[in-house]
């Protein structure tokens, strides 16, 4: 049996709020219906930080409400505390990422809080969805920021790492995502990480967010797919960064990940050339915006032979 690869989009929302340009919203809207049509199945759709933080995602709960009408769409939204959970949950989210950062230096940064007290928010936003009686419905994935490295303090222990996989996991995360939020993780180390990892949480599906910044994106998958992770966030075009990590730049860009995949046999279930007519769409949309990725100007070689025919 051909083995199956989830790529998650993550370019409406890693992509989208580093930028000035505010992108309308049905223009993300039509963002999410293409990526459906080439075959996607879960696109992390927007994030619920207050809009004076981040002015791109005032319209969350717009977007959200409109994604939720693709028919096939699992629509998943970003968390950084239990205010930005409770507007996911009353707006019907489906599937909820909270990020933490295993950087303490960038916890503060981003979320104004030392770490322990966002794992307490974690708690209590899995608490929340029980309450709700949504357990089994949503989704609840437990995202750990600055994983292999932090642009603020440098060096992130492996053992604060662990440490936090233990709590998350113990605390009911539904899936474990170990980010490289400023492109700082090389092969050998997403190994050892993402090895170690399996190990501890069991039967919870491990998932990688890597950045590009240093050009290992794609060589970390290849490691990460050996450590069993099937699992991966990219953003079309390679759009991204977070605002409060400094000298972030760009994920993975999706188009070169799903062909790196597909060489390799892997069932994305997306098609690629419709994702590549997608792609040139978001040209039109960011025109200011300077955009990544080889397979958008390399286009397919002539013996490319994808897994995945819709
Ligand atoms: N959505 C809307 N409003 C929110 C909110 C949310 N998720 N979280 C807090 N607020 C409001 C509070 O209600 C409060 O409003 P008030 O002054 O009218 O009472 C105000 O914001 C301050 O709340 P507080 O809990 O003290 O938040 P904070 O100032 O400590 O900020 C974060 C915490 C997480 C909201 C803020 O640091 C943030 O948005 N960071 C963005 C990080 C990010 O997006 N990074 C990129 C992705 S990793
Ligand atoms: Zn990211």
């Amino acid at each position: 049996m051909t083995d199956q690869v989830t790529v998650r989009e993550v370019g409406l929302r890693d992509g989208l709020q580093l930028i000035q340009q505010i992108v309308p919203a049905n223009n993300k809207l039509d963002w999410c219906r293409d990526q459906v049509a080439a075959g996607f199945t879960e696109i992390e759709v927007t994030s619920f930080v207050p809009p004076s933080v981040i002015p791109q995602f005032a319209d969350a709960a717009e977007v959200l409400e409109g994604a939720k009408a693709i028919a096939g769409l699992r629509a998943a939204v970003l968390v950084l505390n239990l205010k930005g959970a409770l507007r996911a949950f009353d707006q019907g989210a489906e599937k909820i990422v909270f990020v933490l950062s295993a950087s303490a230096a960038h916890n503060l940064a981003n979320v104004r809080r030392p770490i322990k007290d966002s794992v307490t928010a974690f708690r209590e936003l899995v608490a929340e969805r029980d309450r709700r009686g949504l357990k089994g419905t949503v989704e609840i994935s437990g995202a750990i920021a600055t994983a292999f490295g932090c642009t603020i303090q440098g060096e992130v222990s492996e053992r604060q790492v662990f440490e936090l996989v233990e709590q998350l996991a113990e605390a009911g995360a539904d899936e474990l995502n170990i980010a490289d939020t400023v492109g700082y993780a090389d092969p050998a180390q997403v190994r050892r990480i993402y090895g170690q990892v399996a190990g501890m949480v069991g039967k919870i599906p491990l998932a990688a967010h890597f950045h590009d910044t240093r050009g290992m994106g794609l060589a970390n998958v290849v490691m990460a797919l050996e450590a069993g992770v099937r699992r991966f966030d990219a953003s079309l075009g390679g759009l991204g960064g977070c605002p409060f990590a400094p000298g972030a730049s760009g994920n993975i860009a999706t188009e070169d990940c799903v062909y790196l995949l597909e060489s390799m046999g892997l069932a994305t279930g997306i098609d690629f050339n419709r994702l590549l007519t997608l792609r040139e769409k978001l040209d039109a949309w960011l025109p200011d915006e300077q955009l990544y990725g080889r397979l958008s100007k390399a286009r397919p070689s002539k013996i490319f032979d994808p897994v995945t025919i819709l």
